[in-house]
């Protein structure tokens, strides 16, 4: 595997620079280990002392029970409200005029709001929520483009209490339809059409198509309000009594709403993703120790100053926009800079042009996006001014040390620290980072852990592994955001999550690493059959399941082959119909049926049709050497288990 091999041989290291580490927040190794220790020996300690920057609206008291392990119980007793510790709490002081959001659409229109005019905003929208009788509990999809009213959507579900499952806007009509169903949501919050690429993103279309589709099944639950946000003004299907503008309730709603007191254990929301088998898991967060995590984890990674401006290049449709654009940034009073659309419209330098203009100082983003800079070329950064930049983040899948370098030396123009930061959709926020002002950066490495992580790498048996062994990620310890279950399926959180070792419940994420000498972590990638496409994960599963429900298809296996772009791209392997006419056609027909499905990130990069798939004795497809084929490597190990072999011959022939 040539991504052990180029990990193994990176010993670059990079030390903040003084400049860097006088102004940091944390700025001793001393301080790093003292404070991490403790989180570790005494996280009732710890966390107490940081969960106390946060405005209850009553005291905890009990800052961790794990006696239900492995459902955690964080800041019990407690009650508050994650839109009040994002807006109200700044009001009354100097923030209060801050910019909270400094937004740019893709055709170029821009909007700024204020930490005062946001929140009124989110009051606005809460009150058309109240309106629509959406209650404290409702579940609400949120399917948008990247919209300021994204941003107030979600805090003003957070606000009245309802839980939002935010559904990003790629998905397709199907995969929205599987999302409201699986979390029962009464109401979908969405708007005409969003930009990308210079072209309308029909979204209303998708949940009309989406409801339709719930509409036909006995026990989908009833969506009784489409709020619709005007965006793009293209023409839309309107469902009367059920679609409702939102400008035009807008009009009349109050501008006041107070925050509902919520309890720290209240659910905040839902977000799916996926695993390797079954449908999409909704990821249970909650309310206290998800704001207490969100919170922290940004101030200390992105060493968070009051006069920073701060983007986050994600999408909120995905963990890294809710923890990294709304809930964290927000409750550190920071300005967020927000951007609708594509990184190339209307020219491959308009990521640089927006922190030029914006004077970016903090800028996050995932491996993939820095590989497509790096393929575009220098130029297109080198034309912008990229001065105000201090720190630069990456996050979704490992780097490669030559991405890594580049980031460096083109966008940091070597004087940015890099954090790489390891978390998971489950984990709610940053588990393995440096501290930018304390850590030396490794290229390739998310390094240390971070603040009540008890991250360790074990063998099958959970015995710990020693330096650069490689093994199974493992986190040891309960933290405050961690997930609290898989909405209406507790044994399958059970089972996925916390069964890898007998024993004290210990967290699988189903990555493999390796901790070299100075106890820096290197994530090897799943060691499940969970695709990473562009950093974001795909069950194979779900792809397969896509696949075979187009009715020429008998069989298909979809794996992951590396990709210089997109970090894995989807392989699939398909066993047609007889009557099937194998070709181009039919390619991008099952291309466009996989898009219908699940939206275009799950189209597969390459289509192979095959005859017969190689299986066990025992009838289970055989990925591992599929995942060989589509890389175009030897097969090392075992292929006793194959049923006919002459199968991996003829696929091996195979030419694409
Ligand atoms: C999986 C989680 C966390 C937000 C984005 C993805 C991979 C994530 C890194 C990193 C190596 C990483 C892991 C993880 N991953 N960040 N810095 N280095 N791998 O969230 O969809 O829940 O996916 O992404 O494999 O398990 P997600």
């Amino acid at each position: 595997m040539g991504q052990i091999e180029n990990v193994l041989s990176e010993n670059r290291a990079f030390p903040p620079s003084e400049e860097f580490r006088a102004e940091a927040r944390v700025s001793s190794e001393q301080a790093y280990q003292r404070m991490h220790a403790e989180s570790v020996a005494r996280p009732e300690v710890f966390w107490d002392r940081v969960a106390q920057d946060l405005p209850w609206i009553e005291p905890y008291d009990k800052v961790l029970d794990w006696s239900d392990a492995p459902v955690a119980k964080w800041f019990s007793g407690g009650k508050l409200n994650a839109s009040a510790v994002c807006l109200d709490q700044h009001l009354e002081t100097i923030r209060s005029g801050k910019r909270a959001i400094i937004w740019e659409g893709e055709p170029g229109d821009t909007r700024t709001l204020t930490y005062t005019q946001l929140h009124l905003e989110v009051c606005r929208f809460a009150n058309v929520l109240k309106a629509r009788g959406v209650k404290k509990g409702d579940r609400v999809a949120i399917y948008m483009p990247m919209i300021p009213e994204l941003a107030m959507a979600v805090l003003a579900c957070a606000r009245i209490g309802a839980i939002h499952s935010v559904v990003f806007g790629g998905f397709s009509a199907q995969a929205l339809a599987d999302r409201i169903e699986d979390g029962g949501c009464s109401a979908v919050i969405t708007a005409d059409g969003g930009w990308r690429r210079g072209k309308v993103l029909p979204l209303k279309k998708e949940v009309d198509a989406a409801l339709e589709n719930l509409a036909a099944k006995a026990d989908a639950p009833e969506v009784h309000t489409v709020l619709v946000v005007r965006r793009t003004e293209n023409e839309v299907a309107w469902s009367e009594g059920r679609d409702v503008w939102y400008h035009d309730l807008c009009a009349e709603a109050s501008t006041e709403c107070e925050p509902e007191p919520m309890d720290s254990e209240d659910v905040l929301f839902l977000l799916y993703t996926s695993g390797s088998t079954g449908k999409p898991k909704g990821i249970v967060h909650t309310t206290g120790g998800y704001m207490v995590g969100a919170y922290f984890s940004t101030q200390m990674v992105f060493d968070l100053q009051d006069e920073d401006v701060y983007w986050c290049t994600a999408d909120v449709g995905w963990i890294t926009g809710h923890s990294y654009i709304v809930y964290g940034p927000l409750a550190n009073g920071a300005t967020c800079v927000m951007y609708e659309g594509a990184p190339s419209e209307p020219h491959e330098g308009r990521f640089w042009e927006i922190c030029e203009r914006h004077k970016v100082s903090v800028f996050y983003t995932a491996p993939t996006a820095i590989r497509t800079f790096m393929r575009w070329g220098d130029e297109h950064v080198e034309r912008y001014d990229l001065s105000s930049l201090r720190l630069l983040g990456t996050v979704g899948e490992p780097i490669n040390p030559e991405a890594w370098m580049w980031y460096r030396r083109v966008v940091g123009q070597e004087r940015c620290p890099i954090v790489d930061t390891w978390w998971q959709t489950e984990t709610g926020v940053i588990m393995i980072a440096p501290l930018p002002g304390v850590t030396a950066t490794k290229p390739g490495s998310a390094t240390r852990p971070f603040f009540g992580v008890d991250a360790a790498i074990l063998d099958e048996d959970g015995k710990e592994l020693g330096p650069n062994e490689g093994g199974l990620l493992a986190i040891r310890k309960p933290w405050p955001s961690m997930l609290r279950g898989i909405w209406g399926d507790e044994a399958r959180f059970r089972e996925t999550y916390w069964s890898k070792w007998a024993g004290e419940p210990i967290y699988f994420p189903g990555d493999g690493a390796r901790k070299d000498e100075d106890g820096c972590f290197w994530i090897l990638g799943r060691v499940d059959d969970v695709i990473n496409v562009s950093g974001h994960r795909l069950s194979t599963m779900e792809v397969e399941s896509a696949l075979v429900s187009h009715p020429v298809v008998c069989e298909a296996a979809v794996v992951g082959r590396p990709d210089d772009v997109t970090g894995q791209a989807i392989c699939a392997f398909v066993t047609p119909t007889k009557e099937a006419e194998v070709g181009a056609a039919l390619i991008a027909e099952l291309n466009a049926h996989v898009s219908k499905e699940i939206g275009k990130l799950a189209r597969p990069a390459q289509i192979r049709f095959t005859d017969a798939l190689p299986k066990t004795r025992s009838g289970k497809i055989m990925r591992r050497l599929l995942r060989d084929i589509a890389a175009g490597v030897e097969t090392v190990g075992d292929t006793s288990t194959i049923e006919d072999l002459t199968v991996l011959a003829k696929l091996r022939g195979f030419e694409d």
